[in-house]
C-alpha cells in the first residue's frame, strides 16, 4: 500500500498536531453550547474520532451518509442521503466535520438541508481544502490543511474504497488510477 504513494504531504504526527489544535479553538469556541458534531460518513470518519477527543467541552454526535447520484449530477450539486441523522437539528449549534472539500458541492448540499430544518447554527470544519477545485462559494470556517490540487489519499480518503486507513496524507501514485 506505501508503495503506491508518490510523496507525503502531512505526517501522522503533523496530523495529531493540527487536530489538537483545532480541538482546543473549537473547546473555546462552542463552550456552553452543546453542539450537535455530525461527521460526513464516510471520509471524515478518523478525523471525527482523533477530533473529538481533543474536545473538552460537552457535545453530542451522530452521523451522516451522503454520495452524489454519478458523475453528471455531482456536477448539479444533486447529492443523495444514503444515512440520515438519527436526531432532529432543530435549535441546534451544529458542527460538521469533514475530511476535504473540493468543489464544495456536498457541503453546500448539507448546509442547505441542515438550515431547512431549523438548525440554529452551522459551522464547517475540515481538516484538508483544495480551494482551487471549488465550484461553489464555501469557505470552512476551521480548516487544519491546504492541499494542492493532486490525487490524494490516506487517514480516511479514498481511491475506490482503498487508502482509507493509511495514518498519513500522500499523494497517489498516477500509474495507480491510470491502468
Ligand atoms: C469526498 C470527501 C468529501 C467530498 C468532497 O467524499 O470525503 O466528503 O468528497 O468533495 P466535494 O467538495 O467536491 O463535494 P466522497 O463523495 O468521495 O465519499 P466518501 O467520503 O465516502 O469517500
Ligand atoms: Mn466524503
Ligand atoms: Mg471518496
Amino acid at each position: 500500500m506505501q508503495n503506491d504513494i508518490k510523496e507525503v504531504l502531512y505526517s501522522e504526527e503533523q496530523i495529531g498536531a493540527k487536530v489538537r489544535e483545532l480541538g482546543a479553538q473549537l473547546s473555546a469556541d462552542f463552550e456552553g453550547r452543546n453542539p450537535l458534531v455530525i461527521c460526513v460518513l464516510k471520509g471524515a470518519f478518523i478525523f471525527m474520532s482523533d477530533l473529538v477527543k481533543t474536545i473538552t467541552v460537552p457535545l453530542e454526535i451522530d452521523f451522516m451518509a451522503v454520495s452524489s447520484y454519478g458523475a453528471s449530477t455531482k456536477s448539479s450539486g444533486v447529492v443523495k442521503i444514503i444515512k440520515d441523522l438519527d436526531v432532529t437539528v432543530e435549535g441546534r449549534d451544529v458542527l460538521i466535520v469533514e475530511d476535504i472539500i473540493d468543489s464544495g458541492l456536498t457541503l453546500s448540499y448539507l448546509i442547505d438541508v441542515l438550515e431547512h430544518r431549523g438548525s440554529k447554527s452551522v459551522t464547517i470544519v475540515t481538516l484538508f481544502d483544495k480551494p482551487a477545485r471549488r465550484t461553489v462559494d464555501l469557505q470552512p470556517h476551521y480548516k487544519g490543511f491546504t492541499l494542492p490540487d493532486e490525487f490524494v489519499v490516506g487517514y480516511g480518503l479514498d481511491y475506490a474504497e482503498k487508502y482509507r486507513n493509511l495514518p498519513y496524507i500522500g499523494i497517489l501514485k498516477p500509474q495507480v488510477y491510470e491502468k
